[in-house]
């Protein structure tokens, strides 16, 4: 199996500041490879979380050579607060999300990630609670058609939902991934720029692992547990995602060009000062030579916030 090339991560590692720093939470192990280079590039501390056990297991080598510096905690990062606590942790001096499914989830057939290969229609990061295939068949043809919609952004979430329900009921069963991904191309017709499977693939894991809900809450209570100089990190690789660092990043900081219309949420300390400052109005992308290198990294998103008072 390839490992997980970790995406800008030279970016991910200045922009983290880490100079003079002491506690940073890295909330998506993954393949460890943020976490190793902030071991490496600082004298910072590491407090790893990922909810897959299987990036747990893959610590044990740089908890062997980083010792007491490195701590990882089996956990989702919704649950940032309670770890922290956990680590006798009250502030934070940085904190990082590489939001979304590793290369060694995608690259196992049987986790039910990918279309690419045929594997159990899973999906579970957590492996844990309910799979995409119990979605398909346990949620209504409403409730299916309404996740296509808001988390795939598919044209024809109705049509899917209903084909989908009706096979179910007929007797069909949505066993493994390739079943599901052949069934939506042979119904979705006409010119395609991808491939048809893909928006409903991203939809179910998006329900099936409440990612979205998992990224709002990590961003409110990381907010909270930065320190004054302490930063939030977040990359991101699909647009929904993205959407909610930007639209929460803009309501605790402002809009710096247009204050007025974004003021009244800004958060303010009682001086009148704001407390937190977003250090990229522009979001920040990859280089084309990473790009190049390793195109699974196109899509992501970068964006930090700075607690300033
Ligand atoms: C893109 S990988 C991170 C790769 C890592 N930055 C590296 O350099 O190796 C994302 C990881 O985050 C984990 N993850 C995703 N959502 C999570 C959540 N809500 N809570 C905890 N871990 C999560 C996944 O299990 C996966 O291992």
């Amino acid at each position: 199996m390839v490992g997980h090339y970790p995406v800008m991560l030279q970016e991910v590692i200045d922009a983290l500041a880490l100079e003079n720093k002491q506690v940073v939470i890295d909330g998506t192990f993954g393949g460890g490879g943020y976490t190793r280079a902030i071991l490496e590039s600082s004298n910072a501390n590491v407090i790893a979380i990922d909810r897959d056990p299987e990036a747990i297991a893959r610590s044990s080598a740089i908890k062997d050579e980083f010792k007491d510096r490195f701590v990882i905690s089996h956990n989702t990062f919704s649950n940032i607060k309670d770890v922290a606590e956990q680590h006798n942790i009250e502030s934070l001096d940085g904190v990082v999300f590489d939001i979304g499914v590793s290369s060694f989830q995608i690259d196992t057939p049987e986790r039910g990630f990918s279309f690419m290969h045929d594997g159990a229609l899973d999906m579970r990061m957590s492996r844990d609670g309910i799979t995409a295939k119990q979605v398909l068949e346990e949620y209504s043809e409403e409730q299916l058609a309404i996740i296509f919609k808001e988390y795939g952004e598919e044209r024809h979430s109705r049509l899917i939902a209903r084909k989908i329900k009706e096979e179910i009921e007929a007797g069909v069963s949505f066993d493994t991934t390739l079943q599901l991904a052949n069934f939506i191309d042979r119904l979705i017709k006409g010119k395609k720029k991808i491939h048809p499977a893909t928006r409903i693939f991203q939809a179910l894991r998006i329900e099936v692992n409440q990612e979205l809900e998992e990224l709002k809450q990590a961003i409110d209570d990381s907010l909270k547990l930065l320190k004054v100089g302490g930063r939030l990190v977040i990359v991101s690789f699909h647009s929904l995602e993205d959407r909610i660092v930007k639209e929460k990043f803009i309501e605790v900081a402002g809009k710096r060009k247009h204050v007025n219309k974004y003021k009244k949420e800004e958060v303010i300390s009682t001086d009148g000062k704001p407390v937190y400052t977003n250090l990229t109005s522009k979001v920040l992308v990859p280089s084309d030579e990473e790009i190049k290198e390793n195109v699974r990294s196109r899509s992501a998103k970068m964006r930090i916030i700075e607690r300033i008072a």
